[in-house]
Parts: C-alpha cells; sequence; structure tokens
C-alpha cells in the first residue's frame, strides 16, 4: 500500500505577522557622554581655528546641551555597535573592522539574529520561509544583496532582496510580504531591517549628532492558514510617498565620480528638522484617518499606536490627531527615549515590545515617516 501524501494547506489569501524579533546592540550612548565628545571635539576645532575667530573670519563651534536633546527630540541615550571610536573626538565615527568575502557581514549578522528570535516566537522552521526581504534605510554594500545573504545565513529557501524606502523600509516591506500572501505567491516572508544608522549619521554636526542609534529588527508576515495560534491580522496596509529635499543623503556610487566633493557632509545624513515636523505630522495624521475610513475602522478606537520613533513632539501631536485626546505611554508607547531614531525599525520595536499585553481583539496601527517623504501604515487585529 502506498503512503497517503499529506493534504497541502489551504491557503486563505489573509496576511498576518505572525512574530517579530529584536536584536539590540550591547553598548550604548547616554546623551551626556555624547555631549561631553562633542564639546571636547568643539573645543579643539575652535583652538585649531583660534586666529580665524579672533579676526571674525570663522564662527566659533557652540556646545552641544543634553537639555536641548532631550526637550527636542525625546532622546536619552542610543544604542550602538561601536561606542569608543564614535565617542572619541579625532574619530567620531564608528569602527567596524572589514570582513573577508566568506564571513557574514555585520549588516547580515544582526539581520540574522533579529530573525532567529522572530522565527523562534513563531514556532517557524526557516525551510518554511518562502522569502527574504532586507527593508533599511542603508544598505553595507549594492550587490549581492543583504537579503540574499541573509537566506543563505538562515537556510531558507526561494527569494530574496533588498529594499530602501529609508525611515519607511520596513512597513512597505510588510505591505510587499502582505501582497506575496494576497496574490498567493508566498506563504511566508521575513522582513528584516538592520540598522546601522550610526554608519550615516555626522558625529559631527550638532543639529543632528544625538538622533540617531542602530539596532535589527525581523516581521515575519504569513498567510493566516499556517500562523501560529497567536498573531496579527493585517487588516490593511497603504503606502505612501511625496519627494523632499528635506532629509537627504547624497551617498553613492556616482561619488567618486566627482572626488573633489566625495567626502563632504551632504554624503551624511542631512535634514531640515524643523520643516520635516512641521509638513510630514499634518500628512501622517491625515492618512492614518484616511485609512482608518477605508478600513471602516474608529481612530478613536484604536487601543495602541506603535508609531515611528524619531522625535517625541511629532509623535504626541499625529497621536492627539488620531485618537482625538492627549495619548498615555500606554496608547502610543516610546522606544525613542532610550533607543533613538533606529529609522525603519523605530515602529517595529514599539510593537515588538509593546503588544504581548493587549487583548483579543485589540486593534492597533503600526505607523512609519520619514525620508522621502514616505509614510506607511500597518493596521492590525490581535488574535489569540
Ligand atoms: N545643543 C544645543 N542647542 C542646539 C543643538 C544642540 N545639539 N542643536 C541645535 N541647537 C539650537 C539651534 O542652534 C537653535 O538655536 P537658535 O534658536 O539660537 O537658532 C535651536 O537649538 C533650535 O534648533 P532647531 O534645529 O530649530 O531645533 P528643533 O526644535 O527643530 O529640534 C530636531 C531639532 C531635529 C530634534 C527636530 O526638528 C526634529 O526632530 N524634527 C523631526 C525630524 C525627523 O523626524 N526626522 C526624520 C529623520 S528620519
Amino acid at each position: 500500500m502506498q503512503e497517503s501524501q499529506p493534504s497541502p494547506i489551504a491557503l486563505t489569501g489573509r496576511p498576518v505577522i505572525s512574530a517579530t524579533g529584536l536584536f539590540t546592540p550591547a553598548e550604548s550612548i547616554s546623551n551626556a557622554e555624547l555631549v561631553a565628545s562633542f564639546n571636547a571635539f568643539a573645543d579643539r576645532h575652535n583652538a585649531a581655528h583660534a586666529e580665524a575667530i579672533a579676526a571674525g573670519e570663522a564662527e566659533p563651534l557652540p556646545y552641544s546641551s543634553v537639555e536641548f536633546i532631550e526637550k527636542a527630540s525625546g532622546i536619552k541615550s542610543r544604542h550602538v555597535m561601536s561606542k569608543a571610536p564614535i565617542l572619541d573626538p579625532e574619530t567620531m565615527c564608528p569602527r567596524l573592522p572589514e570582513r573577508g568575502n566568506d564571513e557574514l557581514s555585520i549588516m547580515a549578522e544582526i539581520g540574522v539574529a533579529a530573525s532567529r528570535k522572530a522565527l523562534e516566537r513563531a514556532g517557524r522552521d526557516p525551510q518554511d520561509v518562502d522569502a527574504v526581504l532586507c527593508a533599511a534605510s542603508n544598505m553595507q554594500r549594492p550587490y549581492p544583496a543583504m537579503a540574499i545573504e541573509i537566506q543563505q545565513a538562515l537556510g531558507i529557501e526561494g527569494f530574496g532582496f533588498d529594499m530602501n524606502v529609508a525611515c519607511s523600509s520596513a512597513t512597505f516591506g510588510i505591505q510587499t510580504a502582505a501582497d506575496y500572501i494576497r496574490s498567493g505567491n508566498a506563504r511566508s516572508v521575513l522582513v528584516v531591517s538592520p540598522e546601522i544608522t550610526s554608519g550615516h549619521l555626522n558625529w559631527r554636526d550638532r543639529d543632528s549628532h544625538f538622533i540617531f542609534g542602530d539596532v535589527a529588527t525581523a516581521v515575519l508576515v504569513e498567510d493566516a492558514a499556517i500562523a501560529p495560534a497567536q498573531h496579527w491580522d493585517i487588516l490593511g496596509t497603504k503606502l505612501k510617498t511625496v519627494f523632499s529635499n528635506n532629509i537627504r543623503n547624497n551617498f553613492g556610487f556616482l561619488n567618486r565620480a566627482t572626488p573633489e566633493t566625495a567626502g563632504s557632509a551632504d554624503k551624511l545624513f542631512v535634514q531640515e528638522g524643523r520643516k520635516v515636523f512641521k509638513e510630514v505630522v499634518p500628512m501622517v495624521a491625515q492618512m492614518i484617518l484616511d485609512e482608518a475610513m477605508r478600513l471602516g475602522i474608529d481612530p478613536q478606537a484604536l487601543r495602541r499606536l506603535w508609531l515611528h520613533q524619531a522625535n517625541a513632539g511629532m509623535n504626541r501631536l499625529i497621536a492627539h490627531k488620531v485618537l482625538g485626546h492627549e495619548a498615555s505611554e500606554d496608547e502610543s508607547p516610546t522606544v525613542l527615549d532610550t533607543y533613538g531614531n533606529t529609522s525603519s525599525a523605530g515602529s517595529i520595536i514599539a510593537f515588538h515590545q509593546h503588544s504581548d499585553d493587549l487583548a483579543e481583539g485589540d486593534t492597533g496601527l503600526i505607523c512609519s515617516f520619514g525620508a522621502g517623504y514616505s509614510a506607511g501604515t500597518v493596521f492590525v487585529r490581535k488574535i489569540g
């Protein structure tokens, strides 16, 4: 008698979030440490340019301040992959030894660490994952894709590719993964966001030196038919982009074609913070309200908002417009205080750390926004 084949599971085409994973670097820099380093750099700079400053030909570099940073941004500390060189006023940049082509690259390494946690939480065997999307604001190299390296390290068959939508990369990745599920092209997709933002931050720029931190997150998006009993139904996803130069980084492969400016400050993260604040808050609040209406969700009944973590004031205003009242920390949790802005990973860290306590049936929103401009919403409901 022939052994009968197990009958294939009937897919639903309904995407869910089965689990998330988080990798946090061990080292962290407090505002006090950061400001001490910046001010030591400013002293050196001003001493080196004392004559020009005295002659009125150059402006002295002003000090940074812990009070300003905390008040303007809500950030108190940030995790980094390489603390000592960042704080060394001579270096003010991470130092990560170059690895051989036969070694796992550092971005893939932290992406794999976050992915393993997500797979473990979902009880998912890597062999049952169909695709890996590496969705982040900076890639370590143009090719081969980080996603393919992560795929190989995890032992996943199928395919992988990289995508960059700056701070919104993770939500754009979630919608892309959800669309694979909706179309039946995949059953299980890993969206990985390794963010070594310390590499693109100008630690010598007083206006922005406090903003970013390093981290990696992973989100496992699956067909409801194969998801673990406890998961998050994806009720709807929406993406939006509007071109803006207010957050810009001119780093790229053509820099070597203009060697005289290849090392200038615009090849790192640069922003007009005030303009970003003013323009992005109304755009995102309206997008959330429009999408809630389209999905038939009462925004004021949302149990929790997991917002992009760039600025506490922005989140306060967006949450107020959406919920119709001042949001409590329980309604709109902050991870910005200890992680800083981790670009695309921010809203996923908030979701990862502040979702276990919600009850079955609770509805919430993962929302990202940033450079591009780009914004993404993922409305979810807890099941199980
Ligand atoms: N320490 C002390 N003072 C500082 C400082 C620092 N590190 N950096 C700037 N200042 C000063 C400025 O010189 C300015 O002084 P002035 O009023 O005498 O000219 C004053 O503080 C205000 O500067 P400004 O840049 O207008 O601050 P802000 O209140 O807009 O806060 C940000 C700056 C970046 C925190 C804020 O604009 C922000 O977070 N915007 C949103 C950014 C965002 O979400 N970006 C997305 C990135 S992905």
